[in-house]
């Protein structure tokens, strides 16, 4: 039997409780799909501050190195906000992003059939289904560029710098590229290009690089135009290309459109089948420890690393059915809607576990 080893960060907040589950329902997969997990626990964020004072420790980096693939639940929180920068728990996520070369962000944005009324969209403006694929460029640009404090002309002042190397802008515009070959075939490339150089730069490169994929049909659209489109009619997307940064701030709009941002998985690979894999959604440490937290992003980021790192794509689409067949009978409070079972979070882990197939 297949046997994989996963270093799991399980972080701070909600982390705990929704990794806890996802563990179940990756081990009921595993059962029904013959295959093995083995789970290394080590320390990121808030929790390893408190632990070991630093937000990445060295030893979870090594683990993640040695493991097969990472699942993390999510980090940070209001006890370490006023932590300088580099000791915050962000830093801890962008540290790994960096360390393990995590370039490649895939963040897809899809209404699940049984949650259609949720989306805060009009249903004629969603129409039959919504499927869109946002590809963030994760280990540059003003996420990674210079940044500091200083003064001009006598006051305080502060920056950060967006900066791109072609060869960065060419593998990720490939991965979209990729990406849209396997999907819809179609790519728009966002950037602000009638501003900023750095997109100047990036627009040229995506051009350069289309010659290679003739099949797939390639758009550009500036960030702020982007963000309206994606609610004045999403359907026009199928795979989003963008820096770190655009990527952020899109792709928290694009999962608001499929409902709720706890619904939201992510993969950020590296260029072969290593991924780390962790919802979008953050800590959410006004509802910790209160076992209410939507637990089917990083459930449904699990069924990502099946399908991305391990090539498991039939036990990966089981993750996704169960999960919608769970969606039809109950709900977490985020997603609650009248005529169903409202349930916490170990319910919903164990309703998706017992509904694989
Ligand atoms: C995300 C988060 C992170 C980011 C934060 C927590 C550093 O918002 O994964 O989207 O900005 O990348
Ligand atoms: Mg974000």
């Amino acid at each position: 039997m297949e046997n994989y080893r996963i270093t799991v960060l399980k972080g701070d907040g909600i982390g705990p409780e929704i990794v806890d589950e996802t563990l179940k329902v990756l081990d009921r997969a595993g059962e029904v799909y013959g295959f093995r997990m083995q789970y290394d626990f080590r320390l990121m964020g808030g929790c390893a501050i408190d632990a070991a004072g630093v937000p990445l420790p060295a030893d979870t980096v090594e683990a993640c190195r040695q493991s097969d693939s990472v699942l993390l639940g999510a980090v940070g929180g209001p006890q370490w906000d006023t932590m300088p920068g580099h000791l915050r728990p962000e830093a801890g996520l962008l540290g790994i992003r960096g360390a393990l070369g995590l370039y490649a962000n895939l963040r897809p944005a899809k209404i699940f059939p049984a949650l259609k009324a949720a989306s805060p969209i009009k249903q004629s403006i969603i129409g039959d289904s919504l499927d869109i694929m946002v590809v963030r460029e994760l280990t540059g640009g003003i996420y990674f560029g210079e940044r500091g404090r200083c003064e001009k002309d006598g006051v305080r002042a502060a920056f950060d710098t967006e900066f791109y190397t072609v060869p960065e802008i060419v593998r990720i515009a490939k991965v979209g590229f990729e990406m849209a070959r396997k999907r819809g075939k179609k790519l728009c490339s966002v950037d602000k290009a009638n501003v900023l150089e750095s997109s100047r730069l990036w627009r040229e490169t995506v051009v350069a690089l289309s010659a290679d994929y003739p099949d797939v049909e390639l758009s550009h659209m500036y960030v702020d135009n982007c963000a309206m489109q994606l609610v004045r009619n999403p359907a026009q997307f199928d795979v989003i290309v963008t820096s770190n940064m655009f990527g952020d701030i899109l792709s928290d709009e694009a999962s608001m459109i499929s409902g709720s941002i706890g619904m939201l998985a992510s993969a950020s690979l590296a260029g072969g089948s290593f991924g780390l894999y962790e919802p979008i959604h953050g800590s959410a440490p006004d509802i910790a420890g209160r076992g209410v937290a939507n637990p089917l992003a990083t459930i449904l980021s699990a069924a990502m690393m099946l399908k991305y790192s391990f090539g498991l794509e039939a036990a990966a689409a089981a993750v996704e059915r169960a999960v919608n067949a769970a969606l039809e009978s109950a709900r977490t409070p985020d997603i609650f809607e009248e005529g169903y079972r409202k349930v916490g979070t170990a319910e919903m882990g164990a309703l998706v576990a017992s509904l694989i197939a």
